[in-house]
Parts: structure tokens; C-alpha cells; sequence
């Protein structure tokens, strides 16, 4: 794994519009902020000056003819500058990062939802996002009815206009969507972590620090088995794997 990611750490969130993600990302980066930690929040489509005027572009309603190719490739501009200027320089400096969507979303929209496949994406990812994969990603998931009819509310009344281009999508759209979500989270098992978003939200928050805690823990063990081996290779005066015996 790239060393940038150890020292730091880097947490998603993913889901279709409408799980409560904003809230949720909200409340853990106050969680870790009471615990001391140095945490950073950014978003994709966004959290750069270019991310951001590509995000007006991709979700401006009245922009209808946007084509799924030049969507995807879009998305991974905002991304790979997103990467450069501020997620792997934090994470080099140790710093957390909790980032609203990432590659996962341009798999479950792109992929599913315009059906595009997960080949180009993935591909893209190892070029473009240089295979930086979350340390742990957490997918809201819950009833898509009710998620969407609650993102069109929000939209309503935080956006103070209709949908936006996404939220403006069929159902089946959204089906495919949330199909591939669940696809990659029983793919991707190791990483991402599926959270019933249909509960309070005190739940749901809760579930997500157990679920952070148990990753801090399993680390944590993993480290000292490494630390034990390593102790017991250099006491039998072998050098130790994977690095130079100087
Ligand atoms: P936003 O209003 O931020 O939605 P949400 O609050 O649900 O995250 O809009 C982001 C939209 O962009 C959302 O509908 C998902 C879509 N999206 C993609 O289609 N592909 C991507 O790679 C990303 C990052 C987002």
C-alpha cells in the first residue's frame, strides 16, 4: 500500500443522493476532531477552485447534453486535481481525510447508471487517481424511494431550484446505481463497509464509529504481528523483508 495512505488515513463516503451522507460525514469529522485528530473534509465533484467550476458545469440542470464518456472524464479531472492539491498532501502530513464520494461514485453513476461498465473506470482510476484507494469507505445504503423523494425535497429547499442533473434521473437510473454500489461493496469487502442508512441518525452515526473502531483495532493487531516478526527476524540476524540491511 502507498506509504502516504499509512501515515494519514483517507475515508469515503458513498451512496445515492438523498442517504443523509452530508450529515453523517459531518458528525464523524467531529467525532475525530474531539479525539484529537487532525481531519480535513472535501468533497468530489469539487474542493478545488477547478473542481468546483467543473462540478457548476456537471450539475447545472439546463446543461442536458453532457455525454457519459465526457462525464466520466470530467469527473476524473476534478479527482486527479483533487489528489495533487489537497488529499495526498494532507495525507502525507499525517493528516485525515473524509472525502463526500469518490472513485466508487464514478463506478455506481458512470458505470451503472449510464452504463458505461466498470472497465473504463477502473482503468482510469489506476491512471488518473494513481490507485489511491480509500483506507476505509463507508456506503449508506437504505430504500431508494425514500432517498430520492428526500434529495428532491433538500434540492428544493437548500439549492432554492429544481433538480439538479442527477437528482433530475429516472428511477432505473438510480436502480443501476445503486445495483453497482452493492456489487463493489461485496467486491471491494475488505474496504468499504455498508451502513443501514434507514435508521436515526444517532444510529447510523454510531454504526459508523463502531465499524472505525474495529478497523483502528484489526490495524492495530496487524501492526504488532508485524512488530513481533520483525523483532524476531532481526534478533536471528536476518534482514528484514522488504527493506535494505544496511
Ligand atoms: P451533490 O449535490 O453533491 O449530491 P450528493 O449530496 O448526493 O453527493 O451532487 C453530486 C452528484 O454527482 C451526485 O448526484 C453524484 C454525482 N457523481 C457522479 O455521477 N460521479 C462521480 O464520480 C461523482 C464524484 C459524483
Amino acid at each position: 500500500m502507498n506509504s502516504a495512505i499509512m501515515r494519514g488515513r483517507f475515508i469515503t463516503f458513498e451512496g445515492i443522493d438523498g442517504t443523509g451522507k452530508s450529515t453523517q460525514i459531518e458528525l464523524l469529522a467531529s467525532e475525530l476532531a474531539e479525539r484529537g485528530i487532525d481531519t480535513l473534509l472535501t468533497r468530489e465533484p469539487g474542493g478545488t477552485v477547478l473542481g468546483e467550476e467543473v462540478r457548476r458545469i456537471l450539475l447545472d440542470p439546463r446543461r442536458r447534453k453532457v455525454s457519459p464518456h465526457a462525464e466520466l472524464a470530467l469527473m476524473f479531472a476534478c479527482r486527479a486535481q483533487l489528489l495533487d492539491e489537497v488529499i495526498l498532501p494532507a495525507l502525507e502530513n499525517g493528516r485525515w481525510v473524509l472525502c463526500d464520494r469518490f472513485t466508487d461514485s464514478s463506478e455506481a453513476y458512470q458505470g451503472g447508471g449510464r452504463m458505461l461498465g466498470s472497465g473504463p473506470v477502473r482503468t482510469l482510476h489506476r491512471v488518473l487517481a494513481k490507485n489511491q484507494n480509500p483506507w476505509m469507505t463507508i456506503l449508506l445504503d437504505a430504500d431508494l424511494e425514500k432517498c430520492l423523494s428526500r434529495a428532491r425535497v433538500r434540492d428544493r429547499i437548500v439549492k432554492a431550484e429544481n433538480q439538479g442533473r442527477f437528482e433530475a434521473e429516472s428511477l432505473l437510473f438510480f436502480q443501476r446505481v445503486q445495483k453497482r454500489y452493492r456489487e463493489i461493496a461485496d467486491r471491494d469487502s475488505q474496504r468499504i463497509v455498508k451502513v443501514d442508512a434507514s435508521q436515526s441518525i444517532a444510529s447510523v452515526h454510531q454504526q459508523i464509529i463502531d465499524h472505525l473502531d474495529s478497523r483502528l483495532r484489526e490495524e492495530q493487531a496487524s501492526d504488532a504481528d508485524f512488530a513481533a516478526l520483525a523483532s524476531d527476524i532481526t534478533l536471528r540476524g536476518k534482514p528484514l523483508p522488504g527493506r535494505v540491511n544496511a
